[in-house]
């Protein structure tokens, strides 16, 4: 295909920028010699219009409903695969043979075995402490450990500290579960999956293969969405060639906003609220309508996706499945009792269908989760834990560009202009 470029106009000058082809989506116009020779900068907060780098990991169509790893959609690897298999094909571009796939997971396995020290820093913080910020400090611990092989530009130092993170996210979130709950911590069991190690670690006992395989589904569905706020975080704070471990903690710390990882919490408040209220679905509904109410319909909108959320459909079934075996006597089950009549309400609704606010991934997560006897704090830890493949696949990617450089954005400055500085004593 030719080169397309299109011309900008200002005060008789002209400029030609060239347009960067997509493989699918929306093209780009190249912006990054405006400056140099326009002496303008663009102007996008919230990088709404805006790509922040070129990438070949995830696809996603908000308006279709779409999400790809690498090409692959997202239905076919929750179908058939898993998430170690998916965490391969994050960090190296293709599914894995056999011989692959056994030989990764044997290295994730064998990065299980954290430093010693982490025990002992969780123990430093107070019994009530967020556990997110629990697994910021066992990050900067790590970090501190690992420092002295910090090798940015070495790939075999990449690849290793890819898997450990992999690896040792979990471990960090069920060393912080395990304080938090007056537990002695476990020890990673070599014999057991990547998922059914963790919830092991966690709990202390094999775990039920339901449990098992919807963690796994939960990790391989949260494993990456593209330049999100906390994938965004791990790149720029890597750009600088600080370790992966801090930025991986930045990341976790971009994650544990309520507008990006703690949505699927507030969807069990809300569920709990609607049941001990009097408060009939219909009426809530009604309320989150009223834009007076400041109430938003929890784990309904997003961003991206202005259709359904794909990994939405994929959980609901798991959801259902879980409730079936677990449901009787189980407090949760009213919770999706409330959870279906809010989605029929919702769905059925003029100002939802116009809007095209339909169920996201959190709507059906935290009742997963809740289900399985994870306290409403630790969601965003196993979001964090889950993320974990696609932040550090994203870093080995712009550590391989060629055209790597640190992310420096520019402003548009609007304050004052220069003015001379005023004595204390003078000041009104
Ligand atoms: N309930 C009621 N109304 C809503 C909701 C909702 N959940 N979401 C959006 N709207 C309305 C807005 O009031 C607005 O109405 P208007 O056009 O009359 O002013 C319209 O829909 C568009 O809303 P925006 O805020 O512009 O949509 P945006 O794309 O910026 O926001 C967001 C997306 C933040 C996810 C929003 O839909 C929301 O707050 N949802 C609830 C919280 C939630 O579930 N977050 C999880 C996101 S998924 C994730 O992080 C993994």
């Amino acid at each position: 295909m030719p080169e397309r470029k299109i011309k900008l106009t200002n005060g008789g000058k002209e400029v030609e920028l060239s347009i960067a082809e997509s493989t699918e989506g929306p093209a780009a116009v190249n912006i990054s010699n405006l400056y140099k020779k326009r002496g303008y900068f663009s102007l996008d907060p919230g990088f709404v219009s805006t790509a922040s780098c070129r990438s070949q990991i995830t696809y996603i169509d908000g308006d279709l409903g779409l999400l790809r790893y690498r090409g692959y959609p997202i239905e076919q690897l929750a179908e058939s695969g898993n998430h170690i298999e998916t965490a391969y094909l994050l960090l190296n571009g293709e599914l894995p043979t056999q011989n692959q796939l056994d030989t990764f997971a044997q290295e994730i396995r064998s990065e299980t075995k954290i430093p010693s020290g982490s025990w002992e820093l969780m123990q430093a913080f107070e019994k009530e402490a967020h556990p997110m910020a629990m697994l910021m400090a066992g990050l900067a611990h790590l970090a501190s450990i690992y420092h002295s092989e910090l090798d940015v530009f070495d790939e075999a130092y990449r690849q290793r500290m890819a898997r450990r993170l992999i690896a040792q996210v979990p471990v960090l979130a069920a060393l912080g579960y395990r304080y938090r709950t007056g537990q002695d911590p476990v020890d990673p069991d070599p014999e057991l999956d990547f998922t059914s190690n963790f919830l092991h670690m966690m709990f202390g006992a094999e775990p039920d293969p339901l449990f098992s395989h919807a963690t796994d589904i939960l990790f391989l569905l949260h494993a990456d969405h593209e330049q999100n706020a906390s994938t965004s975080t791990v790149r720029l704070s890597g750009s600088s060639e600080t370790s992966p471990v801090a930025a991986v903690a930045a990341g976790v710390a971009t994650l544990w906003g309520p507008s990006h990882g703690g949505a699927n919490e507030a969807v069990i408040q809300m569920l709990e609220e609607i049941h001990a209220s009097d408060v009939s679905v219909e009426e809530y509904v009604e309320q989150t309508k009223n834009k007076e109410s400041h109430t938003r319909l929890m784990g309904f909108g997003h961003r991206v996706y202005k259709n359904y959320d794909p990994r939405a459909k994929l959980i609901q079934k798991i959801c259902y499945d879980l409730l079936e075996k677990h449901g009787e006597g189980n407090p949760n089950c009213p919770l999706l009792e409330t959870a279906m009549a809010l989605e029929q309400a919702a769905l059925n609704d003029e100002y939802f269908v116009v809007r095209k606010l339909y169920p996201n991934v959190d709507f059906y997560s935290g009742i997963i989760l809740r289900t399985m006897g994870i306290p409403l704090d630790m969601f965003t830890v196993i979001f964090a834990a889950a993320r974990t493949s696609g932040w550090v696949a994203h870093w080995l990617e712009m550590m391989a560009d060629k055209q790597f450089r640190i992310g420096r954005p520019r402003q548009l400055y609007t304050g004052h202009t220069q003015r001379d500085y005023v004595a204390l004593d003078q000041r009104d």
